[in-house]
């Protein structure tokens, strides 16, 4: 099949590699002439596992190509993805502007059947603007080609969004268009061989669907998390409480760790964007506000333990941060913890000496040439005339490191880890006095 993404970014550029890589034939557009000029040159704007090799075996197939045209983009594909970002607006809503954008280029150049697939996340009511901004651009051409607009709202994670796209959990299509949802099927056919996936519904309910999951996805964070800072207070260990809650079935032991709040591009945007939709429709969601409120105090947990242990004045102190991506194997630092500690720590006086495996590139975009923070090459590295470590990402690297090295480069042995990946004995065993995140230490 004959396959358009408009917008190369994560969602965009999995996606059009996924789809490929399965056989079809998929042109990538995006606006940002740079990214399509690296990918053309095998390059790779973002870090994804897999991803790389996967847009390299199915450009040199033939099957995966990259443009700035949009003529040639929409002539293209029968289906016309749009993957471009849905950002914030100043009020928590989702701006739409980049979809409507997309949605009349479409428009503008149709020349027989298409299928526009709205795979951004957008509130509800967003394909009748996508069908209306068609429509008008049809019009002023006097052009009557038929097309249809469906919502498939993307559920990929950042880190592991190529397993995620090749074996869904569902596949969600929003579309009351008979001819629109066959089409569908047939393209995810590849993705549902051992059992169907595909949920077909309305488009409204598809795209409250996206916004469900996220919502519901950061309220088992908040909650947690917020349930931590109460075990600690109480003198009980949120290890324990997390695998006696997450043993009840009804609860699951998925996606039930506590931290230093969630981040990235998806879960902080989609609950202010569901909180601001519904409020705009005569609905209070009240839980929401709650977990978001939870969600920026816990960004701060780690910088009050920091301060609580060595003092407010931080300055000729050199905190060393392990991670710095909202979560690891991404290099995404899109609303991310790491952001909120660095600038409390900057805040009190201190230097930052970090060490991320992909992310410092990012890092050193968001952070431009602050003079305060470096960037170590390894986690050893980072520790060199460091006063205390903090742990903010848990990546696989820094689950069982040599404890007697940290403590030896340490000037005051202390660790504060924000994603509790250790059992607090082994740090105090090589004499680190250890702080996490509701653990009895
Ligand atoms: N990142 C994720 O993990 C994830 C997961 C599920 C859903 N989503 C949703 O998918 C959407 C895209 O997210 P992302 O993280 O891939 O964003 P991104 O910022 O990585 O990529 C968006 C791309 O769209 C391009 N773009 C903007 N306007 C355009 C236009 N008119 N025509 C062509 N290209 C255009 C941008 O240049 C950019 O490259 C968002 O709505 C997001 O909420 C993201």
């Amino acid at each position: 099949m004959k396959i358009t993404i408009i917008g190369t970014g994560y969602v965009g550029l999995v996606s059009g590699a996924c789809l490929a890589d399965v056989g079809n034939d998929v042109l990538c557009f995006d606006v940002n002439a740079e990214k399509i000029r690296v990918l053309r040159e095998g390059g790779i704007p973002i870090y994804e596992p897999g991803l790389e090799a996967m847009v390299m075996k199915n450009v040199v197939a033939g099957r995966l190509r990259f443009t700035t045209e949009i003529p040639e983009a929409v002539a293209h594909g029968v289906i016309q993805f749009i993957a471009v970002g849905t950002p914030p607006d100043g009020d928590g809503s989702a701006d739409i502007e980049y979809v409507v954008t997309a949605a009349r280029n479409v428009g503008k150049y149709m020349t027989d059947y298409k299928v526009i697939v709205n795979k951004s996340t957008v509130p509800v009511g967003t394909a009748d603007k996508v069908r209306a901004a068609i429509a008008e651009e049809l019009k002023v051409r006097n052009n009557l080609t038929p097309y249809s607009v469906v919502s498939n709202p993307e559920f990929l994670k950042e880190g592991a969004a190529i397993e995620d796209f090749m074996k869904p959990d569902r596949i969600v299509i929003g579309s009351e268009e008979p001819r629109a949802v066959e089409l569908m099927r047939e393209l995810y056919a590849p993705f549902q061989r051992n059992h169907e996936r595909l949920i077909v519904m309305d488009v409204k309910s598809a795209e409250l669907t996206k916004y469900a999951a996220n919502a519901m996805l950061a309220t088992r964070i908040s909650f947690m998390n917020e349930l931590a800072n109460c075990a600690e207070a109480l003198g009980a260990d949120i290890e324990f409480v997390r695998k006696g809650i997450g043993a009840d079935p009804r609860i699951g032991i998925h996606f039930l760790y506590p931290g230093i709040g969630y981040g990235g591009s998806c879960f902080p945007k989609d609950v202010k964007a569901l909180i601001r939709a519904a409020s705009e429709a005569g609905q209070t969601l009240g839980i929401l506000q709650a977990v978001e409120y939870a969600n920026e105090a816990q960004k701060s947990v780690l910088s009050k333990k920091i301060v609580t242990r060595l003092g407010s004045n931080l300055s000729g102190k050199t905190i060393a941060l392990w991670g710095l991506a909202f979560k690891p194997n991404t290099d995404d630092m899109r609303e991310a913890p790491s952001r909120v500690l660095i600038a409390d720590l900057l805040g009190h006086g201190a230097r930052i000496q970090a060490y991320d495996p992909v992310a410092t590139h990012e890092a050193q975009r968001v952070f431009g040439n602050e003079p305060r923070i470096t960037y170590a090459m390894t986690p050893m590295e980072a520790l060199e005339g460091a006063d205390v470590l903090a742990i903010v990402t848990e990546w696989k690297e820094f689950r069982a490191p040599d404890f007697q090295a940290i403590r030896s480069k340490l000037k005051t042995p202390v660790i504060f880890d924000g994603r509790n990946l250790y059992d607090p004995a082994a740090p105090g065993k090589a004499g680190l006095e250890y702080f996490a995140i509701g653990r009895k230490v």
